[in-house]
This record gives C-alpha cells, sequence and structure tokens, in this order.
C-alpha cells in the first residue's frame, strides 16, 4: 500500500492500458483520478470497480484535443485534493505513413500525444509548489528507434522521450519525470493484431500486463534519485 492516501491522475484511464494502470495504482492504496474522453461508461464502470474493491476514484472527462482547456484538468483533479502523480497514457495510435499523412493528423497526434502532457505537466508541477511529486509518460519503443510506420504517432514519441528528459530536469528535485517505453503488450484497439510481430522480439512473447503495474509502481514509489529515465518495457525490442 505504498501509495496509500496518494492522488494519483491517469489520462486516458477508462480502457485499455490506462485501466490497467488505474487498477495497479488502486491496488496499491493510491486514490485514482480516472481521466476519459469518449469512452464514459467504462469510466463510470471502472470507477465502481474500483470502489468496490475499497479504493477511492473520481471521474474527470476532457477532450486533451481541446488545448485551451487542458491545464483546467489539474485544477478539477485538484478538487480532490493535492496531486502526488500525474501518468500521461492517453494517446493517439494511427496507421498512416508519410505518404498518407495530412496536415490535420500531425496536428491531432502531436496535440493529443505530445502538447497536452506537456501542458498537463507544466500545470501540476506550478500546482505542486515544493512538495514532492512523479509524472511517468507512456512511451514506445519507437521513441528511442523512430522508423517510418505510424509517422505522427512515432514523432510524437520522439518529443514525449525528449520532454521526458526536459523535465527531468527543469522539475528537479521535487518531481520526478520517467517513461515507459512500451513493447508488444496489447494489440490495437482497431482489432488488428499485426502479423509476425514478435519475430523482432528477443524476449518471444508479448509482455505480461503484470510486468506494466510492477514497473509503473517501481516510478511512482522507487528512488526518488530516479529521474529523466526512460524503461524500455519491449522484451528487447529496440535493440534488433
Ligand atoms: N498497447 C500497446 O501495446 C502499446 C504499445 C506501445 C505504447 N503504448 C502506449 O501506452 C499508452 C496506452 O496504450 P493503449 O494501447 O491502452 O492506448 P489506446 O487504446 O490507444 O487508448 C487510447 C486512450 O487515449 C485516450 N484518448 C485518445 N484521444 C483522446 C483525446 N482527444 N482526449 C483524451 N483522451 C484521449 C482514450 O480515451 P477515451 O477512450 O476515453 O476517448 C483512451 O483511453 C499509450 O500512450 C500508447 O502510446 C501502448
Amino acid at each position: 500500500m505504498k501509495l496509500k492516501g496518494k492522488n494519483v491522475l491517469i489520462t486516458g484511464a477508462a480502457v485499455r492500458l490506462g485501466a490497467q494502470l488505474a487498477r495497479s495504482v488502486a491496488a496499491a492504496g493510491g486514490n485514482v483520478i480516472i481521466h476519459y474522453n469518449s469512452s464514459q461508461a467504462e469510466a463510470e464502470a471502472l470507477q465502481a470497480e474500483l470502489q468496490q474493491a475499497g479504493a477511492e476514484a473520481h471521474l474527470l472527462p476532457g477532450d486533451l484535443g481541446q488545448l485551451s482547456r487542458t491545464t483546467q484538468l489539474i485544477e478539477r483533479a485538484r478538487q480532490h485534493g493535492p496531486l502526488f502523480a500525474l501518468v500521461n497514457s492517453a494517446s493517439i495510435f494511427e496507421d498512416i505513413n508519410l505518404r498518407t499523412t495530412q496536415l490535420a493528423d500531425w496536428q491531432r497526434h502531436l496535440d493529443v500525444n505530445l502538447t497536452a502532457p506537456f501542458l498537463l505537466s507544466q500545470a501540476f508541477w506550478k500546482a505542486a509548489g515544493n512538495q514532492p511529486g512523479r509524472i511517468v509518460n507512456l512511451l514506445d519503443w519507437r521513441a528511442l528507434r523512430p522508423g517510418t510506420d505510424h509517422l505522427p504517432y512515432t514523432i510524437s514519441k520522439v518529443g514525449l522521450a525528449g520532454l521526458t528528459r526536459s523535465l527531468a530536469a527543469a522539475m528537479a528535485p521535487n518531481i520526478t519525470v520517467n517513461g515507459i517505453a512500451l513493447g508488444a503488450i496489447l494489440p490495437p484497439s482497431d482489432g488488428r493484431e499485426p502479423s509476425g510481430i514478435l519475430d523482432n522480439v528477443p524476449a518471444g512473447r508479448w509482455a505480461e500486463l503484470e510486468e506494466l503495474d510492477e514497473t509503473l509502481l517501481f516510478l511512482l514509489t522507487g528512488p526518488a534519485y530516479i529521474t529523466g529515465e526512460i524503461i524500455h518495457l519491449d522484451g528487447g525490442r529496440h535493440l534488433v
């Protein structure tokens, strides 16, 4: 129960990995602020599930593409008490490339995947004052080894990796900023499971969700001397 009584805001927490992150924070005794955009029913179901398990859970709706309203999310989250941590998990992941990417696609990915985490982090840091806190950004193995696929998504994560390191220095000593660079953990939400995905994963398997829980909790409750670190949870995908 290392997060007992601590408030943790998780963006995109209603579904998939965000919901998994919310469950792991709640299991560690944390109070979860479940941010969501379109998945209201899933967010409410998750809130009920966490509350039934004895955790405190609050809902925070908001479109991260509406950048002028993004910082208000921190103020609204703080209505439930001071925030200990911010987990930037919400993301857009579209299968478009150099030929097919339109300006609007590019802008949408950068707004939600990079600019919104920046604005949230900045507001979180300002509100924290001298209090200790943690920021964890959900990255991708592509962030440190960008290729040609999912172009705007990949570049947004490259930017988020750079932001992780820059903010770690700027927010020291009281706020740590770290990243988790994921590989194969959950197939895309559109139901397409890319074939041959394990061919380039030295571990030869998908990640276990429990491995994500452990990594998140390490970054939220482990040594505060670790900052600006990007942990690859990808079975070695970024190496080959
Ligand atoms: N799944 C994987 O194997 C994998 C691999 C590498 C990296 N990652 C990273 O891990 C994180 C979670 O992955 P995932 O697969 O669970 O993500 P996902 O299925 O793509 O989930 C998207 C989440 O982002 C939220 N979101 C999208 N657009 C939004 C907007 N305009 N405003 C607010 N929220 C918005 C959605 O909220 P609503 O549903 O409420 O609209 C949803 O909760 C992401 O950062 C992703 O890049 C995942």
